[in-house]
């Protein structure tokens, strides 16, 4: 018999434990088990009906629904482009828009299109996990910086100069997953300047733009002409299984985008794009989910304390915070799971993010119903670890 050739090495990456536990809440929610969901980062709500309603026109309309330009139609890269002038005041030309099947595609093309396998790029630790895995399967070297709680786990200027690492890449997220912090524009502006005196590539994934609750989320746009932005019509947008994204690549990259983009992926999902494009005529039912998400997270972070976790991020945008468990548990996996068989509640462990101190933190979402969110809180104050 054949022996069974083995996988390469570069494909030996973690599983995204978040989307492991969506699997294992599903099956368990199937079975008739009543879980609270707080740990899959998604919205609740969907596309805003009048978008889903232009949807069902174009499908009667054109059934076929073949590929788009490889960058995306040329009508939604001029919405996108629109968009960041009147949302942040810069100038982003259409021209330099990949839109992607989800920013997780766009990250492929940014991370392709900025470094080569050897090269070495930072995360700032707590992370979205698959900045790493992604990376390493391009054989890129990761350099993880532990951030601090005082800074929100966000880098500052500051830090980078002093961690006494060098790298060619840096990735920064505000707001934040799993923490929900953000860099004040200020210090972006520090940050993008000194990346530039660098020579480091600032890959700035915006995903969470739009869910603040406070000030508004600064774009490294302003910054930098050297920075790859990254955006999603996942969260905001509240288009999450549409699996649509955006690349925004910087004047001299954008050809290097258009023919990763044609190459790997030929086009992103067509009808999701008429979707997209009139999403944004719909921006205050956004806005009213954020609206929710804000009410969510003051009852969230009212009930911690109650439920023995007193110690939690800022949470000033995104829908997460981050939550301290070292005075309940050494173990975060094993802490999520009794959470999950006892309590009912899903929630995410922190090893998912941060490989050294993971197990003393977990992700809580809190994205979900308010009714929900209020019953999740009321299990986790009677749940006794
Ligand atoms: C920080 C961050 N970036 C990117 C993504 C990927 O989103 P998508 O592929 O749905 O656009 C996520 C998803 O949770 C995220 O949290």
């Amino acid at each position: 018999m054949t022996a069974l050739l083995p996988p390469s090495s570069r494909s030996d990456i973690p599983m995204f434990r978040a989307l492991d536990i969506l699997s294992k809440v599903n099956e368990m929610d199937a079975a008739g088990a009543d879980i609270r969901r707080l740990g899959a980062g998604q919205p609740c709500f969907g596309a805003p009906q009048q978008a889903l309603d232009h949807a069902m026109q174009v499908l009667r309309d054109d059934p076929r629904q073949g590929y788009t330009e490889a960058i995306g139609t040329p009508k939604l890269r001029e919405r996108i482009s629109r968009y960041y002038t009147k949302y942040y005041g810069a100038s982003l030309p259409a021209n330099q828009i990949v839109v992607t099947a989800g920013s997780s595609c766009g990250f492929i093309i940014a991370f392709i299109a900025a470094f080569d396998a050897g090269d070495r790029v930072a995360v700032i630790t707590p992370t979205y996990p698959a900045y790493r895995n992604f990376l390493k399967a391009l054989n890129v070297e990761i350099i993880e910086i532990e951030g601090s709680r005082e800074d929100g786990y966000q880098p500052t200027a500051k830090l980078l100069e002093e961690c006494g690492e060098k790298f060619d890449g840096l990735i920064i997220n505000s707001p934040s997953n799993p923490s929900g912090t953000m860099i004040d524009e200020d210090e972006l502006e520090k940050i993008c300047k000194w990346c530039d005196k660098k020579g480091v590539r600032l890959i700035s994934d915006e995903a969470y733009h739009g869910i603040t609750y406070g000030k508004k989320a600064a774009t490294a746009l302003k910054y930098s002409k050297n920075a790859i932005l990254l955006n999603t019509f996942s969260k905001y947008f509240a288009m999450t299984g549409w699996r649509l994204g955006w690349v925004a690549m910087p004047e001299n990259l954008a050809v290097r985008g258009k023919k990763l983009s044609e190459n790997f992926f030929v086009s992103a999902p067509t009808l999701s794009q008429h979707v997209a494009y009139k999403v944004f005529d719909h921006i205050d039912v956004l806005d009213s989910y954020v609206a929710l998400y804000k009410k969510n997270r003051e009852i969230l972070c009212n009930a911690l304390p109650e439920a023995g976790l007193p110690d939690f991020t800022s949470a000033d945008g995104a829908f997460y915070v981050y939550a301290d468990i070292s005075n309940k548990s050494d173990n975060s996996v094993d802490f999520c799971a009794r959470m999950l068989s006892e309590a009912r509640v899903s929630t995410t462990p922190g090893v998912d993010f941060d490989l050294t101190r993971g197990h003393q933190g977990i992700r809580i979402c809190y994205a979900d119903s308010t009714q929900n969110i209020i019953e999740a809180c009321e299990r986790l104050k009677n749940w006794r670890l």
